[in-house]
């Protein structure tokens, strides 16, 4: 969850660690710190708040020279933001300076094992027990201490580490957090994700659970948790450096909702050859897809919202029976997977901790995983049996557009795939599925049209207190992410219901005026949910139908509606959930909010 960069090498580390931290930023962004070695010292600069106020105590890093060093914006977990809590963290003598990522689980027995040692600790932090145990072992050489330091702690960690008398050296590890290196004729570099240092290099080499890096201006070496020298390949990063901007849009979720045309595109076209679906990707021969009798989905957030959808589309389209589970849940209710089972993770980062547990739960107990992920060479991507990639590019957002929209396209091909060779949809319906599909970027762009108008209607419910979205079936799973996308980045409380359960309770709390945001893009389901705007209306909530543009009784069912294009009642999330996205951001920018880095979150989760 927070974000760590690390340079040595010709240049001034400070300006380009911030430089680093800045695109990292939506990792974490509660405070920000810097340690440098200066020639003689390691120097600390940290402090609570955004990166911001880092970059205004440092003058843009101007106050602390040096070649190397280590940074670090965080996402709290131990100990509240505040700038003692802030990283990096000393040990005793100043050292030894440390960045982390993640969470050390033992760090209570840890702690009071140094404390009984004599060490004193400042913060409240579990990082810091690190910097503690990194002083008691270490005894000139800094791999043997770091070695030792891995063999005791217990958890997830992406370290970066310097010692003042190896000023020549900086040092990175990583287990279950991720963390890249890098290198140009200028220098290396580590950091949590690829765009802090893209600007520098396209060389990257991805370090694999308990390894250790020891970096210097011109090098790099890999080390196991025993000490022993590996050889690892580096990968050429071949995003366009653009894609981590803002380019002239006012924030990146903006930018990113933007780009779904391209997303979706990106996503399906590579897929679709000669009238078929060809997903080499995936591993499994036909006979082995015509197998599969029950398929579980395993997610979180809005990646767990696709899953509901593909829920509908699996069910609907292959006739097999689709068990979904948020990822926290799945990996500790002792889950029942028969044989024939298929498991299906989907992640954008590919780092999340709980679905990264699921996968490795799943896989435990002998079944392949298929990971539905974004970014290319992610924990997810690596340890699942099949990665089918989302092209999304860089997502920066916190809260997700575009990769919501490549998820569901990935999970639309898959069913198309398994349903034609089950033979559970015929050749008529795969070819009308397939000409739907390849529309749905066009339809995007029509929808994205209509973006003043969702905003005067946003501007109405930047004061709102309770929004509600209801919708039965796919309108369902589309209620849920609109729902999230609205709570997340504006903090108005919403809540998303099916259609006809709102009676069973939350009903009572519609009030005059209360906004209940309907979804009706299903048409077997047109009448019901019109039923159910009929008792929300009587109760005085103000409807805003999303609905499809041949459900013409919406028209009069509902106080306001957003006419989405037709396309295959399957399909109809990618369509209906752009203006939801729409009306979320700008509730969001109508309320000042900061739409990029919301409150409390971080784009990628890697603490359970
Ligand atoms: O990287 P992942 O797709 O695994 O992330 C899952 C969730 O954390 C993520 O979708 C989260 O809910 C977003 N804030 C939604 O906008």
């Amino acid at each position: 969850m927070c974000g760590i960069v690390g340079y040595i090498g010709k240049s001034q580390a400070a300006p380009i660690i911030l430089d680093g931290l800045a695109k990292l930023e939506y990792r974490g962004y509660d405070s920000a710190g810097m340690a440098i070695f200066d020639g003689e010292k390691i120097n600390i600069e940290k402090s609570v708040g955004r990166l911001k106020v880092l970059e205004n105590l440092t003058r843009g890093g101007a106050t602390m020279p040096g070649f190397s060093g280590i940074g670090h914006t965080r996402w709290a977990t131990h100990g509240v933001p505040s700038d003692v809590n802030s990283h990096p963290h000393f040990n005793k003598n100043q050292t030894i300076a440390v960045v982390h990522n993640g969470i050390i689980e033992n760090y209570i027995p840890l702690k009071k094992k140094m404390i009984a040692n004599g060490y004193e600790f400042v913060s409240e932090t579990d990082t810091e027990v690190l910097a503690h145990l990194l002083d008691y072992y270490y005894k000139g050489n800094p791999l043997e201490a770091i070695t030792k330091v891995l063999h005791r702690v217990e958890g997830s960690y992406a370290l970066g580490i310097l010692f003042s008398d190896h000023p020549k050296e900086i040092y990175a590890v990583r287990k279950d957090s991720p963390l890249i290196v890098g290198q140009n004729e200028d220098g290396c570099f580590i950091a949590s994700d690829v765009p802090a240092i893209l600007k520098y290099t396209r060389t990257v080499t991805y370090v694999d659970n308990q390894e250790v890096v020891k970096l210097s201006a011109d090098e790099l070496h890999f080390y196991t948790v025993d000490e022993e020298e590996i050889q690892k390949e580096s990968v050429t990063i071949d995003w366009d450096a653009n894609a981590a901007e803002k380019g002239g849009y006012e924030h990146f979720m903006l930018k990113e909702i933007y780009e779904q045309p391209k997303t979706v595109t990106d996503t399906i076209s590579p897929r679709i050859k000669d009238g078929d679906i060809v997903i080499d990707e995936l591993n499994m021969t036909d006979e082995e897809l015509k197998a599969v009798r029950r398929i579980h989905i395993v997610a979180c957030g809005s990646a767990y919202h696709t899953g509901v959808t593909a829920k509908y589309i699996l069910e609907g389209l292959c006739r097999v029976p689709v068990e979904v589970d948020v990822a926290s849940e799945f990996r500790y209710r002792n889950p029942i997977l028969e044989e024939g089972s298929m498991v299906i993770v989907i992640s954008q980062s590919g780092e999340t901790a709980d679905t990264l547990a699921a996968l490795r739960e799943a896989k435990s107990r002998g079944f392949k995983v298929l990971g539905i992920v974004n970014v290319v060479g992610s924990s997810i991507a690596r340890e699942a049996d099949s990665v089918l990639y989302t092209w999304a590019g860089p997502e920066i957002a916190v809260a997700t557009t575009k990769a919501y929209s490549a998820q569901l396209s990935a999970l639309y091909l898959l069913a198309m795939k398994i349903g034609k060779v089950k033979g559970t949809i015929s050749n008529e319906l795969f070819a009308s599925l397939l000409e739907d599909l390849k529309k749905l970027p066009y339809q995007i762009e029509l929808l994205l049209g209509q973006k003043e108008k969702i905003q005067k209607f946003a501007n109405r419910y930047v004061g709102a207190k309770d929004i509600f979205f209801i919708g039965r079936g796919i309108d369902y799973a589309i209620s849920l992410e609109g729902s999230l996308k609205l709570k997340e980045i504006s903090y108005v409380h919403s809540e998303a219901y099916a259609a006809g359960e709102l009676k069973h309770g939350t009903i009572s709390l519609i009030e005059d005026g209360t906004l209940v945001v309907a979804v009706s893009t299903q048409p077997e389901l047109y009448q019901k949910t019109i039923s159910n705007i009929v008792e929300v209306k009587a109760r005085g909530a103000f409807v805003m139908a999303i609905a499809t543009e041949d459900n013409v009784a919406m028209e009069k069912a509902a106080d306001y509606t957003i006419y989405v294009p037709e396309t295959n009642p399957y399909f109809a999330n990618s369509l209906a959930i752009i203006p939801l996205q729409l009306f979320g951001y700008y509730v969001a920018v109508g309320k000042g909010c900061d739409v990029d880095k919301p409150r409390n979150l971080a784009k990628s989760v890697t603490v359970e």
